[in-house]
């Protein structure tokens, strides 16, 4: 680095400068930089370590910088290292000698973890706001498909009929944690860092407690070297940023499986599928596919996190500055993944006959059976081994549960009546399911 090297005998080698420089990622934190060192600027005023034609000198040059970072007009150089550097040697530019006095009591350290914080915390907001759009966009589908019956799967073999509205609500669900996470972990980033200095605060009479108003915090750090070390904030958000991948590619996957062919239970738009090169017919959900194969990278930068983190000796350590790119990637490719799945929801088309007709093997009843003999008395095993053996019998027969007739069912149980048939009935079969958050919840609340 050309800068701070008053006490070296030589330049820092080229190769060693690209090596160790994060301007790269620093782009993504001149806005967080200079609204920091807004924060210290108003500290240092308030306890009468600048004066206020300094402080004012200061707060127009960081201003102009934060009008270049918005315009995207700000260009890091490499040579500074960093946007810490950058921002400064610019503002020396702007305003002379009284950028100087910026770093008073100050350290990249502490600065740059309260960069971070500040970009996770507005991450959050974004992600927020994009989970917020797609829990819409599957409200809206849920509601249209209150009565729209589709088998529920388990083991991906046909189990009992449930809705489609239930379907999608189950997404929401893990979408709605989701949300609450990020909301969690940005209690624990809203803390301020600024004031530990490098690793032990200072001599001089700061106040960090001011700094973190002016953010907006309502909490300092308690521990000058832990404020320095910690990126526990960053390891929490990619975790959640990870969970969301993991839902997405869960949601994406079952998606994917409904639009094929065999399935056939939904079509999407052509504004979210893509053709083969070579067949022409091809109508393909890629774009849904790299929202599950996304979670590859974003687990992986969880992973990329937590070994940087691990081993670290207490204190700074040059290492952290690895952080950022997990935390840059994560993010932005959750974004991308939440905007894209909230476009392909919304532009997707239900095929309810093909859903219906994958509800009308009678053997997706066998459980409303079951709980029939058990609503008539018969203890709960002994049910299930009674329908079992009617099953197994029907099989045999190659009669359909339907085509069996009641005679047959009555030498497995004296509890059998002609009333077992009504039982095959999908609306029936959901609206029975009322306890509660069960499959007939959002059938059975319609007026
Ligand atoms: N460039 C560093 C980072 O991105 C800033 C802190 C550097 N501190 C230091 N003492 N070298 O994390």
């Amino acid at each position: 680095m050309k800068v701070l090297r008053k006490a070296f005998n030589q330049p820092l080698d080229p190769a060693v400068t690209k090596f160790v420089s994060s301007v790269a990622d620093d782009k993504h934190l001149i806005a967080a930089d200079v609204n920091g060192s807004l924060a210290h600027v108003a500290m240092l005023e308030k306890v009468g370590l600048l004066t206020a034609t300094q402080a004012t000198n200061l707060i127009d040059g960081l201003s102009k910088i934060k009008d270049e970072a918005y315009n995207g007009t700000f260009e890091l150089i490499e040579e500074f290292e960093d946007v810490h550097m950058n921002v400064e040697k610019k503002l020396e530019e702007i305003i002379g000698p009284d950028a100087k006095l910026l770093h008073t009591a100050r350290s990249r350290n502490d600065q740059v973890a309260l960069d971070m914080r500040l970009y996770v915390l507005e991450q959050i907001a974004t992600i927020n706001w994009q989970i917020k759009a797609i829990c819409s966009v599957l409200t809206e589908q849920a509601n249209a498909h209150v009565e729209t019956i589709m088998p529920g799967y388990t083991h991906l073999q046909p189990a009992q009929p449930v809705t489609l509205g239930h379907v999608l609500n189950a997404f929401i669900e893990m979408l709605k944690r989701d949300a609450e996470r990020f909301e969690d972990c940005q209690k624990r980033t809203a803390c301020s860092p600024l004031g530990a200095g490098a690793i032990a605060g200072s001599s001089l009479p700061i106040a960090p407690q001011v700094s973190a108003e002016v953010l907006g915090f309502n909490k300092t750090f308690a521990n000058s070297i832990d404020a320095v070390m910690d990126r526990d904030f960053v390891a929490e958000f990619v975790f959640a940023c990870s969970l969301t991948a993991v839902h997405l590619s869960q949601l994406a996957e079952t998606m994917i499986i409904w639009c094929t062919n065999e399935f056939g239970f939904v079509t999407f738009s052509d504004a979210v599928t893509t053709t083969s090169s070579l067949m022409p017919q091809k109508k393909n959900p890629d774009p849904i596919e790299i929202v599950r194969g996304k979670v590859g990278t974003v687990c992986g930068d969880l992973l990329n996190l937590l070994i940087t983190l691990k081993g670290l000796p207490v204190g700074y350590n040059r290492d952290l500055q690895e952080t950022k790119p997990p935390a840059i990637n994560s993010s932005n490719t959750i974004i991308d993944a939440l905007k894209v799945m909230s476009l392909a929801l919304s532009e997707m088309s239900v095929n309810a006959d093909n859903m219906q007709k994958a509800v009308s093997n009678p053997e997706l009843y066998a459980t409303d059976v079951l709980e029939y003999l058990v609503n008539k008395g018969m203890a709960f095993r002994a049910a299930h081994e009674t329908v079992a053996e009617v099953v197994a019998h029907a099989r045999e027969k190659s009669l359909s549960l339907t085509q069996l007739p009641i005679a047959d069912y009555k030498t497995y149980s004296g509890l059998f009546a002609e009333d077992v048939f009504d039982l095959f009935d999908p609306k029936l079969s959901v609206s029975n399911k009322k306890s509660p958050g069960g499959a007939g919840q959002m059938m059975n609340a319609r007026p």
